[in-house]
């Protein structure tokens, strides 16, 4: 396939590729997976997900590395949090090997589609997993499908690592709703996107959530979880149920630790903002975004128009390991 894509001008939107790759659930197991062309699913009207939310989903990248290989990182961990989404929601588990295997296929299949070494692109893997039965009363579904499609991305937020705006919503009359918590669903993300509307009229690219209780502590961005750099250089993480558990900051807290950085998982105060040198977003999409200013209601904390060194650091490594060329000490890399 002559795919005519101009790399260096890739964001982060859809176009069609070759196929995805689908396992259906029925009769309480999963079928082997089959690779299509089609992007159409037929649903009953009356499908759970559309009513009810029974809908979770998935994010992860395969990159082609400098030695041409083309790798998927850490789409394990993937297979576990789908699992733990599916557990929250009622789902039925997907067996961890099945779906690494199935990824690969996608992505081996699709292969003219990801984006050569030193575009800064990769390949968006995206599985998502709907209950389909026919119901109108509040249960699960007895059957699902499981699809995995792929997508070549650039940057999250157009301008790479440049700093984004972010903005605490504070004007909302309930408890802000929060990117996720543990569960990575269709219905969580819709919630936030009022609160991400706010931040975008305020000339904001990302909402910064704080804990829906007492709105006290930093909970995460509606896209990705927060970092700060203390002014010691200490890597700060905020340890919250209300948080999705990043499979980027796990990542990025073991390439501190390996780098000599102290990390800190622990409950982090807004009222810190005002004294961290740096601060980032992290996420598969986002990768490290770093975030140059945080608008609080009438305060604005700047952390400068440039990504900081700690942060610069962090990003050079793991974007190293995952294009083969910082050594994979860890085995994060899945060659597909
Ligand atoms: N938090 C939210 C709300 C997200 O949507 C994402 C991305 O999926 C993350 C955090 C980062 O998770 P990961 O690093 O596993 O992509
Ligand atoms: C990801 O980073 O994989 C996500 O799913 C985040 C989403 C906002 C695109």
């Amino acid at each position: 396939m002559d795919n005519k894509i101009n790399w260096d001008e890739l964001g982060f939107g859809f176009m069609p590729v070759k196929s995805n790759i689908r396992f259906s659930y029925r009769d309480g197991k999963w079928s082997d997976p089959v690779l299509t062309s089609s992007y159409d699913i037929t649903l009953n009207v009356a499908a759970n997900c559309l009513h009810y939310g029974q809908a979770i989903f998935e994010g992860g990248k395969a990159f082609t590395c400098s030695d041409g290989r083309v790798c998927i990182f850490r789409p394990d961990e993937n297979a576990k949090r789908l699992n733990s989404s599916a557990r929250y929601l009622q789902m039925p588990a997907i067996d961890e090997k099945a779906f690494v295997e199935a990824v690969r296929a996608v992505v081996r299949d699709n292969i003219e589609f990801v984006p050569p070494y030193g575009t800064g692109g990769a390949l968006y893997i995206r599985p998502v997993m709907f209950g389909t039965s026919p119901q109108i009363g509040v249960n699960a579904s007895k059957n699902y499908e499981l699809i995995i499609m792929v997508v070549p991305v650039g940057a999250y937020y157009k301008g790479g690592i440049k700093p984004v705006r972010a903005m605490i919503p504070t004007d909302l009359d309930r408890a802000a709703p929060h990117g996720t918590g543990h569960i990575k669903a269709a219905g969580n993300y819709a919630a936030s996107l009022y609160p991400s509307r706010l931040a975008h009229d305020m000339g904001c690219s990302v909402a910064l959530f704080l804990d829906p209780r007492e709105h006290k502590y930093i909970d995460e961005f509606g896209t990705s979880n927060f970092i700060g750099i203390t002014r010691d250089g200490v890597y700060v993480t905020p340890k919250s149920p209300s948080v999705l558990p990043s499979i980027t900051n796990k990542s990025l807290s073991q390439v501190a630790e390996d780098l000599g950085i102290k990390v800190e998982r622990r409950p982090v105060a807004v009222t810190e903002l005002a004294d961290m040198a740096e601060v980032g977003a992290c996420g598969t999409a986002v990768v490290i975004t770093p975030v140059g200013e945080i608008v609080y209601g009438d305060k604005v904390f700047k952390y400068g128009d440039t990504i900081g060194p700690v942060l610069q650091k962090l990003y050079d490594a793991l974007v190293g390991i995952q294009h083969g060329t910082r050594p994979d000490i860890h085995h994060w890399l899945f060659e597909a």
